[in-house]
């Protein structure tokens, strides 16, 4: 059957993301974007994997980016991922994405990259930036165009890295013929904004992050000290517009999260007991989470073996992908295999 005939089936996706190891991942990471990776996991064929190239802009010592990129297999592992259904692996285990990278940043405008958030903010600031984070959009472009991926879950802060990517894939098609499949971007639903326990975003550079696998005592204590306002015990509150609600609503069960809401409209509670309430639901909600991850830790090999693997099958798919840029470009003769 011919795979434009009207009753064809829809490819399945190819989806794919990557996460930067720039420290141990927070409850913003996971309900922002983590748990809906490996909800898509189902969705089709899926590549994760850890970018260390782009963490590199920022974590400058070797030690703490190897054990980053550790825990980040792990974590990601404990949360769910399942090798069996996506491929994870370290972003540079897979030389392809750079030598892609290059081609890419020959017909890449300077104006393109000049107006991407990540380099603009740190100018604007007066800050030193590096070439490296210029060229960031561009490493992230590769990283999609390398593996064919059709969909991209990404947070808000991400879509214009996809679109750079859709212009580059364009200009790239345009110029040397149908080479790179255009990826469209998902936003992630579902964890919207999550607050840190100032009631700002949740973030690293806030310094407002619970993460988690955090010790449990050590949690709990960042729990306890979550801000609140000063209305006293017996004014009814709306639980829309309080941040430690709006965690408690992320982990609690369906009818715990009705019973608080209720408790918030009738006002006569303390935070004290709402705090309480999130660090059981926590505690519950990454139970099992936390008991897969202390089997993981315990057995190093099988993590070496699950990214040299994954490492492998993604290697194969970039070469693909980067031998069919070699020779539309003329750098490769056409016809070779490899
Ligand atoms: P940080 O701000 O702590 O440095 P990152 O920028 O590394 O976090 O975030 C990695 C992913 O997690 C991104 O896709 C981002 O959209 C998501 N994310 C981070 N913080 C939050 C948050 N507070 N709420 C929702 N999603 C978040
Ligand atoms: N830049 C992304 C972030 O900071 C991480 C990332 C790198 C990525 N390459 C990617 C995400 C490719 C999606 C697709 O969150």
């Amino acid at each position: 059957m011919p795979t434009d005939s009207p009753s064809a089936p829809a490819q399945p996706a190819r989806v794919l993301s990557g996460i930067q190891p720039t420290g141990r991942f927070h409850w913003g990471n996971y309900f922002g974007a983590i748990r809906q990776y490996i909800e898509l996991q189902a969705a089709g064929d899926a590549y994760y994997f850890i970018a260390d190239l782009h963490a590199l802009t920022t974590v400058r010592e070797p030690d703490r980016l190897r054990s980053f990129v550790h825990d980040a297999a792990v974590d990601l592992l404990a949360l769910g991922l399942d090798p069996a259904r996506a491929t994870l692996f370290v972003q540079s285990d897979v030389p392809e994405v750079t030598e892609l990278t290059w081609l890419l940043m020959t017909v890449c405008p300077m104006g393109l990259l000049e107006r991407c958030h990540a380099y603009k903010d740190k100018k604007t600031r007066g800050l030193p930036a590096d070439a490296g984070l210029f060229a960031y959009p561009v490493l992230m472009s590769a990283d999609i165009l390398a593996y064919d991926a059709t969909l991209v879950p990404v947070g808000e802060d991400q879509v214009q890295h996809i679109e750079v990517c859709r212009d580059l894939a364009g200009s790239f098609n345009h110029l040397y013929g149908d080479v790179f499949t255009l990826p469209a971007p998902r936003l992630v639903a579902g964890g919207g904004r999550v607050p840190g326990t100032d009631g700002q975003k949740m973030s690293k550079s806030y310094h407002n992050t619970i993460e988690v696998f955090e010790e449990l005592p050590a949690q709990k204590k960042k729990i306890m000290r979550i801000t609140t306002d000063s209305r006293p015990v017996e004014e009814p509150k709306d639980p829309d517009d309080d941040h430690l609600f709006a965690l408690y609503s992320l982990m609690a069960d369906e009818a715990d999260v009705q019973r608080m809401a209720e408790l918030y409209r009738r006002g006569g509670f303390g935070y004290g007991e709402v705090k309480k309430a999130l660090v059981e639901a926590a505690d519950a909600f990454f139970a099992d989470a936390r008991a897969r991850r202390a089997e993981l830790e315990a057995d190093p090999e099988r993590i070496a073996a699950v990214l040299t693997d994954g490492a492998a099958r993604a290697r194969e798919q970039a070469g693909r992908v980067l031998m069919r840029a070699r020779q539309a470009c003329g750098l490769t003769p056409a016809g070779r295999q490899s």
